[in-house]
């Protein structure tokens, strides 16, 4: 019966084929959309019955349109675009492109320009006006160091973020010290320093932003580790190059005393370079992380603390090396050095005890010149004591590095003013011919505030 319904099939649709007004089967992909939907209907439901008989008794050309009926570009599987269509749309989009600038530019065209007041030289010269004017002297424009703009940065000690927000951004202050502390995995306190420094022990005043109030950090410099408590201590990671600087001056063995050392930034790396140190800051904090670092960086054979004022300092620190002098020191080798030492049968020169100092560091920039006049009374006596020795230079003569602060326009005017300080402070002509002179910049603080370093040797007084 199946057989015979098949025949029938084959018949009826042979006969559909063969009906002058049915379309051909022939080439049917590109002749499909010129059927009408009845002729389409009509090859459709001759193919599917077709295909109920045996595939063997099928045409090339039923095969073919039995194809395209199940798999070929039409209805839903028409392609969206079609031959030539991708040039068409890249001609639509430039032209509508085109069109979009004309228009833009167009109404532009009629617009009336910017306002006077929104122009970078309006709005210069309005600052200018209330500067002359001596507008908000105490935070805003016409506050010392003002700066325009919004906070860009901050800067990191250890785990510790610090800004120095004006007061304007006093609203978002605690939003701003979040987001440092979001956006930074390291960091796990955010503060702001609240004024500029001006107590003796240079301590900023500071609020906490964000995060926790704990203020002991540990950072590194000129590969020494050292401990402190922010808020006790000063600290400034903006002098690390003159730090190095100084180091650099300094010999091993040679004896250096340092003023106003603060926790050690010069002392501890400069006795890890085997130099022997006498380190001192009036700041107990001071004092106390000094020690701490000391023994954190194990130089205690080289750096003695101490918690002086600095008058006080220069004026014992040679008598009490002259009782406790530095003693026959071999150097704090690296661990290669060391292994190497063990191997070999000689022994590592050592180094004879020293009971006088080759330089002095004063990193007190907004007084330390003052300190000066410690100096003359303190080095007559020695010059005197040794006038028939022959002694090294450094004895009665060593090097004094002293910081400060000037506000001369430029280096000549600086050389001038520092040198008059220098000299009324000492009692003594301080000039750029005396010798080992040098006036290093150091950096700008602020408009009109250069911080400087100002070497000499000690005058011969006698
Ligand atoms: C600007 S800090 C420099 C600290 C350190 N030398 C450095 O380079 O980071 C000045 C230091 O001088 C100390 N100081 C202030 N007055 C002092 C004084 N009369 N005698 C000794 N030290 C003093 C402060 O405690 C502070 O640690």
């Amino acid at each position: 019966m199946l057989r015979n319904l098949s025949l029938k099939s084959t018949r009826q649709f042979s006969g559909v084929r063969c009906q002058s007004t049915l379309p051909s089967l022939t080439n049917l992909n590109a002749s499909w959309n010129t059927l009408s939907t009845e002729e389409k209907q009509a090859v459709y439901t001759g193919i599917v019955e077709r295909q109920k008989l045996n595939w063997n008794e099928l045409s090339l050309e039923e095969k073919r349109a039995a194809y395209f009926i199940s798999f070929g570009s039409h209805g839903p599987r028409k392609a969206l675009v079609e031959e030539g269509g991708n040039t068409k749309v890249f001609v639509g989009v430039v032209a509508s492109l085109a069109a979009t600038a004309a228009l833009y530019f167009g109404i532009r065209s009629f617009a009336a320009p910017p306002p006077q007041t929104m122009s970078k030289e309006w709005q210069e010269a309005s600052t200018e006006y209330m500067r002359e004017q001596n507008s908000n002297p105490i935070s805003g424009v016409s506050s010392e160091g003002y700066k325009d703009g919004t906070p860009s940065g901050f800067t990191q000690t250890g785990h510790l973020a610090h800004f120095n927000l004006k007061p304007e951004f006093n609203t978002y202050k605690h939003l701003i010290g979040q987001v440092i502390l979001d956006k930074n995995q390291n960091i796990d306190t955010v503060v702001n320093k609240l004024d500029t420094i001006d107590n003796q022990f240079r301590v900023f005043p500071m609020e906490l932003l964000a995060g926790a109030p704990n203020y002991i950090v540990t950072t590194k410099e000129s590969d020494s580790v050292f401990t402190f408590d922010f808020s006790k201590v000063y600290w400034n990671s903006r002098l690390s190059t003159e730090h190095s600087r100084i180091i650099n001056l300094f010999k091993p063995f040679q004896v250096v005393a340092d003023v106003m050392a603060g926790v050690g930034p010069f002392a501890i790396p400069s006795g890890r370079n085997s130099t022997r140190f006498l380190a001192n800051d009036l700041n107990p904090d001071s004092f106390h992380w000094l020690k701490h670092n000391i023994k954190q960086n194990k130089v205690d054979s080289f750096v003695r603390p101490s918690n002086l004022d600095g008058r006080e300092f220069i004026k014992s620190a040679h008598k009490s090396l002259k009782s406790n002098p530095f003693p026959e020191t071999t150097p704090i080798l690296t661990q290669k050095q060391q292994k190497e030492l063990k191997r070999s049968v000689t022994q590592f020169p050592t180094h004879p005890p020293q009971d006088y100092i080759d330089h002095y560091v004063m990193n007190l920039p907004a007084t330390a010149i003052e300190f000066l006049d410690a100096f003359k009374p303190t080095y007559t006596e020695i010059q005197q004591q040794n006038k028939h020795n022959q002694q090294a230079l450094s004895l009665t003569r060593p090097m004094v590095h002293v910081h400060c602060f000037s506000k001369a326009e430029d280096k000549q005017l600086a050389t001038a003013e520092i040198c008059e300080r220098a000299t009324n402070a000492l009692d003594h002509p301080i000039t750029p011919d005396i010798d080992d002179y040098n006036l290093h910049h150091v950096r700008s603080v602020a408009p009109n505030k250069e911080m400087y370093c100002l070497s000499f040797r000690i005058p011969q007084f006698v």
